[in-house]
């Protein structure tokens, strides 16, 4: 049977854990050989070791994506392992919380865009030439219900997110402009049960708590379907936007949210 992206290449960022190992997984489930890259040098071998027992092709890259020298490297490796590169999925990120935008140091901000901005921003500049050699591809930047709607304690946060989104677009209609067949989307995960909520500092959006976010608690308050997405949700999105399925589909943003950005509904006792 032939997979959805069968006999494509793919690169993804974060794909060590949550969205991105799900990603990296279903990419290879549907025939692409993928290059898993992440700073986290346990998770992400295992993940590729993960792919490989269930028939899959993968390799593990260490890497940061604030590094631009690391991005040369990175590219120049997946060319010459799999010869080309197709499907470019930007999805590393982190979320730093503060009560109030008054206590946020400018280190931490810095580091907020170094990694979801400046990464996504990189990811570009060096994924876009090797694309354009094979003639078309996709492009799918990972931003969030953040970069769409505001949210108390994470506005650097949402600051990156809602960069990433016009970033997608302006690069969409470069693509269009050049007629390079590339295609370039944003997704917007709303609560999704990953590792990132147990990342997020303790006095997490000023609500004075001590305990870790717990994301299912949050999502059963908050989401219309009144439950945690799944990373697995997200990567159907992902592939869908990634395979020849969405041909049609560039510039847009892909919202998977269990509802939340439509609206609230009155919560059932
Ligand atoms: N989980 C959610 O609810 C949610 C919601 C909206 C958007 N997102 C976005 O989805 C993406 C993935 O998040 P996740 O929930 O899977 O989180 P996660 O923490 O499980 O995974 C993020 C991965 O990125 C890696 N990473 C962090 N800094 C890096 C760097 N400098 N270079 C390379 N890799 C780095 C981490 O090691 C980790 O493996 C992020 O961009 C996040 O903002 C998540």
């Amino acid at each position: 049977m032939t997979g959805q992206v069968q006999g494509k290449v793919a690169l993804v960022t974060g794909g060590a854990s949550g969205i991105g190992e799900a990603v990296s997984e279903l990419l290879a489930r549907e025939g692409a050989s993928v290059a898993v890259t992440d700073v986290d040098d346990l998770r992400g071998p295992a993940v590729v070791a993960g792919i490989k027992k269930a028939g899959g092709e993968a390799i593990f890259i260490h890497q940061d994506v604030t590094s631009e020298a690391r991005w040369i490297e990175v590219v120049a490796e997946v060319e010459k392992r799999y010869g080309r590169l197709d499907i470019l999925v930007s999805n590393a990120g982190i979320g730093i919380s503060v009560p109030s935008i008054t206590d946020m140091t400018l280190e931490d901000w810095r580091r907020q865009n170094a990694i979801n901005l400046d990464g996504v921003f990189l990811s570009v500049k060096h994924c876009l030439p090797a694309m354009r050699k094979t003639g078309g591809g996709s492009i799918v930047m990972m931003s969030s219900l953040a970069g769409l709607r505001g949210a108390p304690g994470l506005s650097a946060y949402s600051a990156t997110k809602g960069g990433v989104r016009l970033f997608a677009k302006s690069i969409a209609m470069e693509c269009a402009a050049v007629g390079d067949g590339i295609r370039v989307n944003s997704v917007h995960p709303g609560i999704i049960d990953t590792p990132i909520w147990g990342k997020i500092p303790t006095e997490a959006a000023g609500r004075g708590q001590n305990a870790p976010i717990d994301p299912e608690e949050r999502a059963k308050l908050a989401t219309p379907l009144a439950r945690a997405g799944h990373a697995s949700e997200i990567a159907q999105g992902v592939l869908y936007l990634a395979s020849d399925a969405s041909s049609y589909v560039t510039g847009s943003e892909l919202v998977i949210d269990g509802g939340m950005n439509a609206g609230g509904v009155p919560r059932r006792a």
